[in-house]
């Protein structure tokens, strides 16, 4: 068991967040994401460098995955320290420090960090822009902040069984798609984050795209089944039928569909400026 300190200010650790991660669709969708999209995070935060004795922080770490690949890095001279609003899903090796903490309410430790990682969670955060500048500050001179973040792009079947099919796909993600933003999502976010790094001052900008074709029954499939379970309500306020929401998620397990693309995984990355001297 890793330690667990709920520090939000009410003890239940409540939010809006749309999604519900503990929930069996909330901990399949971590999952998903973290086959769909680890290797290209990991690549991306290779490229960046993460190295033995670095101090580490995972924003919105999911079930963990990248904290404990942080973790493995940085070795025992380092630290990671791993925030979310929920943690009963979150499986990380004990040597990773764990807080249920809505880091709306600012960082539950404190700054000086080599490396901040948040991957789809400031997308979510209404005050993602706050949120951002209390990231910023709590780098150490040199250190990097690695935001990948998903934009909103139309999403158009390209093979279904039937045209039926096909337009209900599309409705079903565009009703998803409005509700999400309802509930705060940005769709622009993603390719904004690049800006605002520029305007904070970091340097050594950089970033990289990646947007996977779907087939129904592949992770990426799988992963717009455990959205649309998770926002069912909002789906049938949307006036989608409980039959519609039925044969979407058959039409994610056959292989005769096909999407292009819908997640998009665009992660940026900036570096604090060094102090004077510093190398
Ligand atoms: C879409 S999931 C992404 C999880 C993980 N970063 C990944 O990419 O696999 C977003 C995560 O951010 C967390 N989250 C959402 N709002 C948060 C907040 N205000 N403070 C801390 N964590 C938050 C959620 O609980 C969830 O685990």
């Amino acid at each position: 068991m890793t330690a667990n300190t709920c520090t939000t200010g009410n003890d239940t650790c409540t939010a809006e967040y749309v999604f519900d991660s503990p929930s069996h669709a909330g901990r399949a969708q971590l999952g998903h994401l973290q086959t769909l999209l680890d290797p290209v995070t990991t690549g991306f935060l290779a490229d960046v460098g993460v190295w033995p004795g670095m101090r580490c922080l995972d924003l919105g770490s999911g079930n963990g995955s990248i904290a404990g690949w942080l973790s493995d890095r940085v070795g025992p001279a380092g630290e990671v320290i791993a925030v979310d609003l929920e943690t009963d899903q979150l499986d990380v090796p004990p040597q990773v420090e764990v807080h249920r903490h809505d880091i709306r309410d600012g960082l539950p430790v404190a700054g000086g960090f080599d490396l901040i990682h948040a991957r789809l969670v400031l997308m979510h955060l209404s005050e993602r822009e706050q949120v951002l500048a209390e990231l910023i500050d709590a780098l150490a001179p040199g250190g990097w902040l690695v935001l990948g973040e998903t934009p909103t792009p139309p999403q158009e079947a390209l093979a279904a069984p039937s045209a039926d099919d096909a337009a209900l796909a599309d409705r079903v993600i565009a009703a998803g798609t409005r509700a999400v933003q309802a509930a705060g999502v940005s769709p622009s976010w993603a390719y904004e984050v690049e800006h605002h790094f520029a305007g904070a001052g970091l340097t050594g900008i950089r970033g990289s795209v990646h947007a996977p074709m779907i087939t129904g029954g592949d992770a990426g499939a799988l992963l717009m089944s455990t959205y649309v379970a998770q926002v069912t309500p909002l789906l049938l306020a949307e006036g989608l039928s409980e039959d519609e929401i039925a044969r979407y998620h058959a039409l994610m397990q056959d292989p005769r569909f096909r999407a292009w693309p819908f997640l998009q995984l665009v992660t940026t990355a900036g570096r604090k400026p060094l102090e004077e001297g510093q190398r």
